[in-house]
């Protein structure tokens, strides 16, 4: 990974100017003695963990495999994005079944009806297993769509649906939990010092990741490796804690939007899990700057114009790949009726570059910074070694706005207005004030 900042127009002695700061705060997350110290778990999870849990995932997901075509995997934010991300990332967009392992679906995230509806419909009559995932056990969106699944499996598997139900979640308290334990459900623990959004790398996003048919010891090597490299302390030779910088320098000249933009499809639930990780991390206090994505070309053909020409609080980041999982040559045409044959030296990925080298130098020169994060490879080591990437950024991020970037009180707002108006017990007086409020 390497971070440009050539198109930001920020110079190095802008970036030094950082360097104690850095330091200091690198020293209490290593030292976990900052803001949200006890949250700091993810740090260094994978290289402490006892390796046996691993044995103990690939297991479950060789059975799912062997037994089913379908894996549900409940949960909702830091409970889903992850595995989503890494799942679409990895795997082919159209083939039902991704990378020989079995074909996830995601319930639980929304409180559509008609999603769930559809999607019980969809896998009734297929071999199904569940992956239910809640650290606290009592989420509202997950819980429902587990009730309800849960009556599906019992239907179809009557008592064998217990060993096909896996729970995910609080290893000592929680409605989940007690669930699990009543029902006989095998389980895997969440560990107490690791919030949502940096659990990927735990059974969270392991389990439905393995059962997907993605090797997860190599995705763990990319944690490994990007656990050494972003332990480093100077800050000119770390490249999370560098992007971390720039963005803090460029929210202080008013950049307070920043779009991360893909060129892989693959790649959009990357982006919504980064959306989340930086998202929560950052936004309190009336501080942070607003996650957004794009994916390009696509996005240049509706919201280009805006970033082009519209309000200039915007910067991006840019996700660049030196190698993708597949190209085609562009065939020549005699007729080139389309006018397309100047192309047929080149393959769409080349194609695609320009794009990208096209719009970097005009957004720049329409005043919108762009970051450039350079990657080998789209494959499965260095999606780890991004995923970790993040997350260190965010951390020295959330420090460097002086934030605590491992709490998310203001979520708590809608939950309360949620259950006041659904009737929950001890919310009666909200209840009423609600009410008149929205019959006013
Ligand atoms: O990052 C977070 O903490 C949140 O997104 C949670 O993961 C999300 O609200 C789901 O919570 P739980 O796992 O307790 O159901």
């Amino acid at each position: 990974m390497r971070v440009s900042y050539e198109h930001t127009g920020i110079n190095e002695s802008e970036l030094v100017e950082y360097k104690n700061k850095v330091s200091k705060y690198h020293i209490q997350l290593e030292n976990r003695t900052g803001k949200g110290s006890e949250f700091l778990g993810w740090i260094s999870y994978n290289s402490e963990v006892d390796k046996s849990i691993y044995k103990g995932i690939k297991d479950i997901a060789a059975e799912i495999t062997s037994n089913a075509d379908a894996l549900l995997v409940i949960g909702i934010g830091g409970s889903y994005l992850g595995a989503r991300a890494v799942i679409e990332a990895l795997t082919d967009s159209f083939n039902d079944v991704g990378n020989s392992g079995v074909r996830v679906y995601f319930a639980g995230q929304n409180l559509s009806g008609t999603y769930l509806k559809e999607l019980l419909e969809f896998v009734k009559n297929k071999e199904i297993y569940v992956n239910v995932i809640s650290k606290s056990g009592t989420t509202t969106e997950p819980a429902i769509a587990f009730r309800m699944i849960k009556q599906l499996m019992e239907d179809k598997y009557g008592d064998e649906a217990k060993n096909r139900i896996i729970a995910t979640t609080d290893g000592e308290k929680g409605a989940l939990l007690d669930l699990a334990k009543k029902e006989g459900y095998r389980t895997f623990v969440i560990p107490d010092d690791i919030g949502g959004r940096y659990s990927v790398f735990t059974p969270v996003g392991l389990l439905p990741i393995s059962a997907a048919g993605i090797d997860i010891d190599e995705l763990l090597l990319g944690v490994e490796a990007a656990h050494n490299e972003y332990s480093n302390a100077e800050l000119m030779e770390n490249e999370a804690y560098k992007y971390a910088v720039i963005r803090n320098i460029l929210l202080k000249k008013g950049k307070d939007i920043e779009i991360l933009v893909n060129y892989e499809p693959k790649m959009v639930y990357i982006a919504e899990w980064f959306k989340q990780l930086f998202g929560e991390s950052e936004g309190k206090n009336y501080k942070g700057i607003y996650p957004s994505s794009a994916l390009f070309s696509t996005d240049l053909h509706s919201m280009g114009q805006y970033i082009q020409d519209g309000q200039r609080k915007l910067f991006e980041t840019v996700i660049q790949f030196d190698k993708l999982p597949q190209d085609m040559n562009i065939p020549t045409d005699p007729a080139d009726l389309d006018g397309l044959n100047y192309l047929t030296e080149m393959t769409m990925n080349e194609v695609n570059k320009k794009a990208f080298q096209g719009t970097l130098l005009a957004h720049e020169s329409g005043n919108v910074p762009n970051i450039v994060l350079n990657i080998d490879s789209l494959d499965t080591i260095h999606i780890g070694k991004l995923l970790y990437f993040f997350m260190k950024t965010c951390a020295m991020s959330g420090y460097l706005l002086e934030v605590n970037p491992f709490d998310q009180p203001g979520v708590e707002s809608y939950k309360k207005n949620m259950f006041a108006l659904l009737g929950k017990k001890g919310y009666e007086e909200l209840k009423k004030e609600l009410e008149n409020k929205i019959n006013e």
